[in-house]
């Protein structure tokens, strides 16, 4: 299950990622928001809580630019954002950052590229090995800021 949201600037975009990998097997729970206007750091926390408590295995995040919700949703403890405006980028923050949640900027990309963006993100495995030992580095970053 992949927690999606975005604020009033990503609806579009949202929507045409639900449609197209929907049809390709995969499950989302949509956290909005549906069109309204809000503050995206309240849709990160959402989309971010249900990875955090176990209900959803990944996420995706946009706004305008992809940005407001990285810096939101990194805040979180557990949470790994990267913002990602091609697919080399989505596959390395998988295979090396194990990144749980994909950022994108309905500003700054179309929603043909963001589709192939989340299909490259949601379809690889994190490499392990070396990169554990840097994750591990950043948890240790996390738990020292509590
Ligand atoms: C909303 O206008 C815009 O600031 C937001 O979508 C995002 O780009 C922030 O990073």
């Amino acid at each position: 299950m992949i927690a999606i949201g975005c604020d009033h600037a990503g609806v579009e975009m949202k929507r045409a990622v639900i449609e197209a990998l929907s049809e390709k097997g995969f499950e989302f729970l949509d956290m909005g928001t549906d069109g309204e206007k809000c503050d995206y750091p309240d849709i990160a926390v959402s989309v971010c809580g249900e990875i955090i408590s176990g209900r959803c295995d990944m996420g995706i995040l946009i706004c305008g630019t992809g940005i407001g919700m990285s810096i939101s949703a990194n805040k979180i403890n557990g949470i790994r954002a990267g913002v990602c405006s091609e697919t080399f980028s989505a596959k390395y923050t998988r295979l090396h950052n194990n990144a749980n949640v994909l950022c994108m900027g309905a500003r700054t990309i179309g929603c043909g590229l963001a589709v192939e963006i989340a299909e490259v993100f949601l379809t690889t495995g994190f490499e392990g090995g070396r990169h554990q030992r840097r994750l591990d580095i950043i948890s240790n970053i996390e738990n020292s800021q509590r």
